[in-house]
């Protein structure tokens, strides 16, 4: 089962991912957590992404597609995986049909999460995320239990360096142009469910479950 989460900065892909990946028993691809792992250990794909990150410009797509084609590869994927911040333009979906077509896969459920703009800009500006295991807080809607400390590692809580609203106006940009167009690139195909995102974590976590189960009958 492939499943990709679509949807704006801040619409929850990551939280809703940690949930699924665990009950799901699929593995989990972030390409945002990949770029942001090579920038904080400076190797040469970190050197190159980081540039385009702190700016909230698109890491170039032969790169990106290049990571979640290895990543597929791996043994953890071969009974299904979670896709979240890829793809995020036309041309990565063509380029993942077709890495999948060549190992007999497809993309399985779009799960489009919908969230409206002034709720993504107080997600994202309050964000917290753990500097060890890259799980997801929120200083209001989802506060550890300690502050600045990760209820699941211990790890040291930090606030993304693209989570300024300078950068996360223009992330908001670049999803408008480059990214929203799949919604349609996967309607067409059939795969695409359309989850409102503006609830409770827990609402918007049953509805996506409820819509993968649709999907696999
Ligand atoms: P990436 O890390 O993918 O960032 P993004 O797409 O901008 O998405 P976010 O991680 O910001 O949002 P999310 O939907 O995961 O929200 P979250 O669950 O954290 O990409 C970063 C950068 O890497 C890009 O700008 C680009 O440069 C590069 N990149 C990555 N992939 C690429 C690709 N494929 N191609 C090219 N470049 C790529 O939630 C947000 C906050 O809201 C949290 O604090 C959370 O606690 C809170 N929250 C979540 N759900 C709810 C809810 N229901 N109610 C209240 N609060 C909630
Ligand atoms: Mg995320
Ligand atoms: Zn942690």
């Amino acid at each position: 089962m492939l499943i990709v989460l679509l949807g704006p900065p801040g619409a929850g892909k990551g939280t809703q991912a940690e949930r699924l990946v665990k009950q799901l028993h699929l593995a989990y691809i972030a390409t945002g957590d990949i770029l942001r792992a090579a920038v904080k250990s400076g190797t040469a794909l970190g050197q190159k992404a980081k540039e385009y990150m702190e700016r909230g410009q698109l890491v170039p797509d032969e790169i990106v597609v290049e990571i979640v084609r290895e990543r597929l590869a791996d043994a953890d994927c071969a009974a299904g995986a979670i896709l979240d911040g890829f793809p995020r333009t036309v041309a990565q979906a063509d380029a993942l049909d077709k890495v999948l077509r060549d190992m007999g896969k497809k993309v399985d459920r779009v799960i489009y999460i919908e969230v409206e703009e002034e709720e993504l800009l107080s997600r994202l500006t309050g964000r917290r995320v753990c500097r060890d295991c890259a799980a997801t807080y929120h200083i209001k809607f989802n506060p550890p239990r300690v502050r600045n400390v990760c209820d699941q590692c211990g790890g040291e809580l930090y606030q993304r360096e693209d989570d300024s609203l300078t950068t996360v106006q223009e992330r908001l940009q670049v999803y408008r142009e480059q990214t929203a167009p799949l919604i349609d690139y996967y309607r067409k195909q059939g795969v695409l469910e359309v989850i409102d995102g503006n609830r409770e974590m827990e609402e918007v976590y049953a509805d996506i479950l409820a819509a993968i189960e649709k999907g696999s009958d």
